[in-house]
């Protein structure tokens, strides 16, 4: 049947959200440090490492399997000391597969030889001027920015350095659109190296810009920050989120004072940070050696997202396009538990095109084990605390929504009961919105 279109309900402004860019294709980033182990660490077993060191086999080999765009190196990419022999003998034939499409940091552990001139020798172009080490490019959209901790080899990194200058400068030449900056040395983190204020001014400059996100390795672990100031107080409407991923193979440690704002730590798995980049926003996943596992995984707006212009309504038959009564799947079960945030694709179901950027849609909750309500977000956006439908123990209920889809053109359902308890959600959709220039 085909899609009718409701010609009295034209330019029915939706709310205030982000837009999906759904006309850009996403780019794949793998991010990750402290990789290849020395030849002559008692644990690089020919290059295959041990299952506690020298994995940079197994992790790069996950790298491969996510077919990246690119890859962002967060440094100490060789040990000890990043001889150009120590490269050729263990990074090369391990994440020097991916190097045609490698974007490397360098970290302290580079810099063990003068100038860093193995790390410069390898990388060549690719890692920048090998006075400065930081640079920046463009990718699908977003702005990346590659910076160089290891201060005192580029006349520092405070208020006033070239670096910092820089910086400042890179910034401003490339505002309002989504930024991601990485280098080595954490500004906050978990782990054993705990949190450095040596790199505070590098956390004002990217604040002031409303740049996205951080990354960093130089701890051995992997931890996820919420979005937070210079000063490290949560701001989930314009903090810069930070992650620390440094879990690239060498060795794992530990997480000895938990930091204000940490979400997600883990210091038990080699493994590597897949960011997927739209135009407005980013879809993260850790994932493990070994299989790949997920540990950890979201999605969120960029600051610089625009909100939604305006859309039209056209119909669909009805059709059941969510029912966590099924059997588990993407658009199936489990129910969902208290305290659960759970994306379901939405796209390419029930007759909706890849360019749809709402849904008209009725909601249905069955058999709640608690009283709670469901909020029903697009993917990538920060909760809000309100409901979308509101129920009592045992109770059917049914709301009829307007649902704006969100990044990977899914919706997020996040679940809030009285207590331990599950509900089942049902989504019948009955049509969709479709952006419009207005005349
Ligand atoms: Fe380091």
């Amino acid at each position: 049947m085909p899609h009718s279109r409701l010609a009295c309900c034209a330019f029915l402004v939706l709310f205030s959200l982000p837009g999906t860019g759904s006309e850009a294709q996403p780019a794949v980033l793998v991010a990750v440090g402290d990789l290849a182990c020395d030849p002559a660490d008692g644990s690089f077993n020919g290059g295959d490492g041990t299952a506690t060191a020298c994995r940079m086999k197994a992790t790069s080999d996950l790298a491969l399997s996510l077919a990246p765009t690119a890859v962002l190196l967060l440094g100490d990419n060789q040990y000890d000391d990043g001889a150009a022999a120590k490269y050729l003998a263990s990074f090369d034939p391990s994440w020097g597969r991916l190097k045609a499409i490698t974007k490397p940091a360098p970290g302290n552990h580079d810099y063990g030889v003068p100038g860093a001139a193995g790390y410069y020798g390898y990388f060549g172009a690719a890692a920048g001027d090998p006075a400065k080490g930081y640079y920046s490019f463009d990718l699908a959209g977003w702005h990346l920015i590659a910076l160089n901790s290891n201060c005192g080899a580029v006349g520092g990194c405070g208020v006033g350095s070239p670096q910092e200058q820089w910086l400042a400068a890179d910034l401003a030449a490339h505002s309002g659109v989504c930024t991601l900056a990485y280098w080595h040395h954490p500004r906050f983190s978990s782990g054993p190296h705990g949190d450095d204020a040596t790199y505070d001014a590098f956390w004002q400059a990217l604040y002031a810009a409303r740049a996205d996100v951080v990354l960093t390795g130089h701890d051995h672990i992997y931890e996820r920050f919420a979005p937070q100031t210079p000063g490290a107080v949560a701001d989930p409407a314009r903090g810069l989120r930070a992650f620390v991923v440094g879990t690239g193979g060498r060795n794992l440690t530990s997480l000895p004072i938990v930091r204000a704002n940490s979400e997600v730590r883990d210091a038990a798995h080699f493994g590597v940070l897949e960011m997927t980049l739209h135009p407005t926003g980013y879809v993260w996943r850790f994932l493990a050696v070994d299989g790949g596992a997920v540990l950890d995984q979201g999605a969120s707006f960029c600051h610089s997202a625009p909100g939604w212009p305006s859309a039209e309504l056209y119909t669909l038959p009805p059709c059941r396009l969510i029912d966590t009564r099924n059997p588990d799947g993407p658009r199936g079960g489990p129910p969902l538990p208290h305290g659960a945030s759970r994306s379901f694709p939405v796209a390419g179901a029930c007759g909706i095109p890849a360019d749809a950027v709402a849904l008209s849609a009725n909601a249905t909750i069955v058999g709640p084990t608690r009283s709670g309500y469901l909020e029903i977000l697009p993917t990538g956006s920060a909760p809000t605390g309100t409901s979308s439908i509101t129920f009592r123990t045992g109770q059917m209920r049914s709301n009829n929504l307007q649902i704006a889809l969100g990044l990977d053109d899914a919706v997020t359902v996040r679940t809030a009961l009285s207590g331990a308890g599950s509900v089942h959600f049902v989504l019948d959709v009955t049509g969709y919105y479709r952006e419009e220039p207005i005349p």
